[in-house]
C-alpha cells in the first residue's frame, strides 16, 4: 500500500538518518527511569552541533502532506509533539487557529524563531500531563511520530491523553512507524495494531485505518489512522 502521489512509496525521517547520538542520550535518561528527559538535552546538543534531531527537517512531514486535510476555517488544531514546527506550520497554512506543544523549550524556541510570522500558539507542555482546558477543544488533533518515541511502559497513558484533546464531532490524525516483527531496539518503537486501536474509545470512533509501505526506510511500514468523536 502506499500513499504517495503517483504511488511511490513514502519514507522519511527518523528512519533514514543516523540514530546513534540520540540513542545514546535516550538509553542514559531511560536507564535512569525519566523516558522523556532526553528530547531537550538531545535539542540542545544540536544547537552546539553536538548531534543531530532527526526529524528536523525543513518541510512537513511526508504523510501529512499526503493526508488531504479539510479546509480548517478558523477551527482548532493542536500539533502533539510538535518539534522545530515543521508540522504546526503545514496545518496552520490549511486555515487552522493551530496550537503546537512540545515538552522541550529549546524545541519550542527553535519553532518561534523560525517562523517569526507564525499563526501558530507554540507552547511548552507535556503530553503526559496537559493543560486541563485542552480537554476536548480541538476539532484536529494531529499525533505524528511522537508516541513511538517513548518507551512502551509509558505509551497507554500517551495514547489516552491524546485521544482527550479531541473536541465533539472533531478528528484524530496519527501518523506512526508501523512494528512489523516487534522491534524493541527503540527509540523509536514502532506501533503495532493494537497500539492503534487503543487510540480509539472513551468515545473516540476508528474511522479508518492504512498501512504505508516505506520499503526505502530503515522501519519499512506507517500507520495512517483517522479517528472521530461523534
Ligand atoms: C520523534 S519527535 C517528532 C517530532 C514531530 N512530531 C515531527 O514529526 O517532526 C518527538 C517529539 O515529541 C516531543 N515529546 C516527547 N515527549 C513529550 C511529551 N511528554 N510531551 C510533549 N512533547 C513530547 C519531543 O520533544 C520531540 O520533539
Amino acid at each position: 500500500m502506499t500513499d504517495a502521489p503517483g504511488g511511490r512509496p513514502l519514507s522519511e525521517p527518523p528512519g533514514d538518518r543516523p540514530l546513534s547520538e540520540l540513542r545514546r542520550l535516550a538509553d542514559g535518561h531511560l536507564r535512569a527511569g525519566d523516558p522523556t528527559g532526553w528530547f531537550e538535552p538531545l535539542y540542545a546538543a544540536a544547537g552546539d552541533g553536538r548531534a543531530e534531531v532527526p526529524w528536523d527537517v525543513p518541510t512537513a512531514s511526508a504523510h501529512l502532506r499526503a493526508y488531504p486535510l479539510p479546509p480548517g476555517g478558523g477551527r482548532r488544531a493542536l500539533v502533539v509533539g510538535c518539534g522545530p514546527g515543521r508540522d504546526a506550520e503545514h496545518v496552520a497554512a490549511a486555515g487552522y487557529a493551530t496550537t503546537a506543544f512540545d515538552i522541550s523549550p529549546t524545541a519550542i524556541d527553535l519553532a518561534r524563531s523560525r517562523h517569526p510570522d507564525s499563526t501558530v500558539t507554540y507552547v511548552v507542555a507535556d503530553l503526559l500531563d496537559p493543560p486541563t482546558t485542552w480537554a476536548r477543544s480541538f476539532d484536529l488533533v494531529l499525533e505524528s511520530n511522537n508516541v513511538q518515541a517513548l518507551p512502551r511502559s509509558i505509551r497507554a497513558t500517551a495514547i489516552a491523553r491524546v485521544g482527550t484533546f479531541v473536541a465533539p464531532g472533531g478528528t484524530l490524525l496519527v501518523l506512526a512507524a508501523a512494528a512489523i516483527t516487534g522491534e524493541d531496539d527503540g527509540p523509536p518503537w514502532p506501533l503495532t495494531r493494537a497500539e492503534i486501536d487503543a487510540f480509539a474509545g472513551d468515545g473516540l470512533r476508528l474511522v479508518s485505518v492504512d498501512r504505508v509501505d516505506a520499503p526505502d526506510s530503515r522501519l519499512h511500514a506507517r500507520w495512517r489512522a483517522v479517528l472521530e468523536r461523534s
